[in-house]
């Protein structure tokens, strides 16, 4: 992989770990997030590139091994707030003609972001589904998905919560994705995402898990993405 969507070699890189500031009201978990978010080289190089979020990495990351996001795609990116994955999309996809090819929904609000167009909506719901695409004006020939629930920290309930937004955004790929597209979406390994799986490789030609270096190590997410769909 090349370096350009690796961050450079700084802060925590050098063997030089910043420490959070001490703070007795703190729940000790925050101050390991802190202190987590100060030695993340891929934080700072999200605020020195201007990204809205860090998970801006992974879908560079993602796109450079499979090269998916081409000149002229129409995407659609499922639970896009803060829109670090609406950036690479559009930059990548261009806007032809001046409309907007790359189109995101969130539960939260997303700020404008140039060449895209977001709103707020629940994927669950059916009408959101087909919003999009009248927004979009076309079926995509590609959908992309970071949705997560909110975790509660046990393990196998995140795990459920997560793969269940998983096999909706899959439902509605399955439903609306053009010929030969693209489908990636977040998936935690778990055993209950064995299903959605199975269906993507009935429906697509070739389906692959992917850790991008900048998913965390110790995190359970992952991405699995699904290439050639096959309109059956
Ligand atoms: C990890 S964040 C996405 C980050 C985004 N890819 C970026 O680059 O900035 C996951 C998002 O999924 C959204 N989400 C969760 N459930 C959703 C649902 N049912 N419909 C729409 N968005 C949802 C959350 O609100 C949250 O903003």
């Amino acid at each position: 992989m090349s370096n350009i969507n690796k961050p450079g070699s700084f802060g925590s890189s050098r063997g030089i770990s910043k420490k959070p500031k001490k703070d007795n009201t703190r729940k000790p978990s925050s101050t390991r997030w802190i202190g987590r978010q100060l030695n993340d080289p891929y934080v700072l190089e999200t605020q020195k590139r201007g990204y809205k979020s860090r998970a801006a990495f992974k879908l560079l990351q993602i796109n450079e091994k499979h090269n998916f996001l081409k000149s002229g795609l129409a995407v659609i990116d499922l639970g896009c707030a803060p829109g670090g994955w609406l950036q690479i999309a559009s930059q990548k996809v261009c806007s032809v003609n001046g409309k907007e090819k790359v189109v995101g929904v969130d539960l939260l609000p997303t700020e404008d972001i140039p060449g895209c167009i977001s709103i707020v909506g629940d994927i669950l719901d059916q009408s959101v589904g087909k919003n999009l695409i009248q927004i979009l004006g076309c079926r995509p020939n590609i959908v992309i998905s970071d949705m997560a629930a909110n975790t509660t920290g046990h393990r196998q309930t995140d795990h459920i919560r997560t793969t269940y937004l998983l096999e909706s955004a899959l439902d509605f790929a399955i439903e609306n994705l053009q010929k030969n597209g693209v489908f990636l979406a977040k998936c935690f390994k778990g055993g209950a995402e064995i299903e959605a799986l199975s269906l993507m490789r009935k429906y697509f030609a070739k389906v692959s898990h992917i850790k991008p270096d900048a998913s965390r190590k110790e995190s359970v997410e992952g991405y699995v993405i699904a290439l050639g769909f096959k309109e059956l």
